[in-house]
């Protein structure tokens, strides 16, 4: 089979980590008989510098064609003014309401050979964690509406959180699903002792639980389960929340697995159809010095080819491989601790393949 996948490496560390995703996807497809063509398109901090806006319509026009998203990071300091009128950020929102990818899945998962990395102590971590955040991710407060006013003469701001039932349904839908296909327990995330928004959520959230018998249901409020998240991350199974609340926990379950360099994700929408890229941003203090991690770039690959081509056992393929390299002890800096062995991008990314090599 021939798949066409669009590619926005962005800005920063974007384009070194997503430079070895296409050579392990590549070998992928050649030991399984695919083959993936890629189309590079400008989008973030350098479609600014090129073209003057952050999302031109020409690449989006390629990504509706094509049958997946590579993207690896938009943004940096140098763009970074939060008074202009375009930014890089526009560029992600952008493509994420035009293309309807309301689903933003992130497998928050720690490998055990890194366990050292993990900021939480041993005994709190000794079960590992496996977490996977299921994130509304064209509703709620990034999308309402926002804008400047006065309150009695002084300058003031706004931006509105709201959902309607629709939303919530489809994004419990997933999450519920999800929750069936892995250890069958779902919370549900949101602020329902402050927010009128909240409560619909959760309304809506029961009713959803009332097709899934089998799957057991809790709430949380977010500030309860950002505190849960570091006193005892094993307990969760799914998440499913809002765009904004997701947007944290799942920064701060990255984090606790051991590194933000690790974490792939997955936007989809009605079909298989999808955006895929690492959670981590463009790391600009890092960029260009041939030092970022691409394993979690490399593992939204791999999530693009269980989501959108419906290839298991060659995203399986990926997955081991990268295990297998975290078990011989080689490590990036951002995941490095005593007595490993310290590389750089593409020396990882050449271990990868060396391992998928071997593993076939
Ligand atoms: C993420 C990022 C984005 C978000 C930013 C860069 C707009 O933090 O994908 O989590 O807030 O959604
Ligand atoms: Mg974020």
């Amino acid at each position: 089979m021939k798949y066409n996948i669009a590619v926005i490496a962005g800005d920063g560390i974007g384009p070194e980590v997503v430079q070895e995703t296409v050579k392990v996807l590549n070998l992928v497809g050649e030991k399984f008989g695919h083959r993936f063509d890629y189309q590079y398109l400008l989008a973030g901090g350098c479609a600014i510098d090129k073209l003057g806006t952050p999302l031109p319509e020409e690449t989006l026009e390629i990504c509706r064609k094509s049958d997946a998203v590579l993207l690896g990071a938009v943004g940096g300091p140098k763009w970074d003014d939060p008074t202009a009128k375009i930014r890089p950020e526009q560029a992600l929102l952008g493509l994420r309401g035009a293309l309807g990818l309301y689903c933003n899945l992130r497998p928050a998962v720690l490998y055990a050979p890194l366990k050292d990395a993990s900021p939480l102590k041993e005994s709190i971590i000794a079960n590992g964690i496996d977490v996977l955040v299921v994130r509304e991710l064209t509703g709620g407060i990034y999308f309402g509406e926002r804008g400047l006013t006065t309150d009695n003469g002084i300058p003031a701001a706004y931006d509105t959180e709201k959902y309607n039932e629709e939303e919530v349904r489809r994004i419990a839908k997933i999450g519920f699903e999800s929750a069936m296909k892995r250890g069958k327990k779902i919370t549900s995330v949101d602020k329902a002792n402050i927010l009128e928004s909240s409560r619909l959520w959760r309304r809506v959230v029961e009713e959803v639980a009332t097709g899934y018998p089998e799957v057991e249901l809790s709430h949380l409020y977010i500030d309860n389960a950002a505190m849960q998240m570091v006193k005892d991350p094993t307990q969760f199974d799914v998440i499913v929340t809002s765009n904004l609340f997701g947007d944290i926990l799942s920064d701060e379950a990255s984090m606790v697995t051991g590194s933000i360099g690790m974490l792939p994700s997955a936007s989809l929408g009605e079909n298989s159809f999808g955006m895929y890229e690492p959670i981590h941003g463009s790391a600009p203090d890092i960029a260009g010095k041939g030092i970022a991690n691409p394993l979690a770039t490399i593992l939204s690959g791999a999530m693009m080819l269980r989501n959108s081509f419906k290839l298991e056992d060659e995203a399986q393929v990926i997955e081991k491989a990268v295990l297998g390299v975290l078990e011989d002890g080689y490590r990036t800096g951002d995941i490095m601790s005593e007595g490993m062995k310290l590389v750089g991008t593409t020396e990882i990314g050449k271990l990868v393949m060396e391992k998928i090599e071997k593993g076939m």
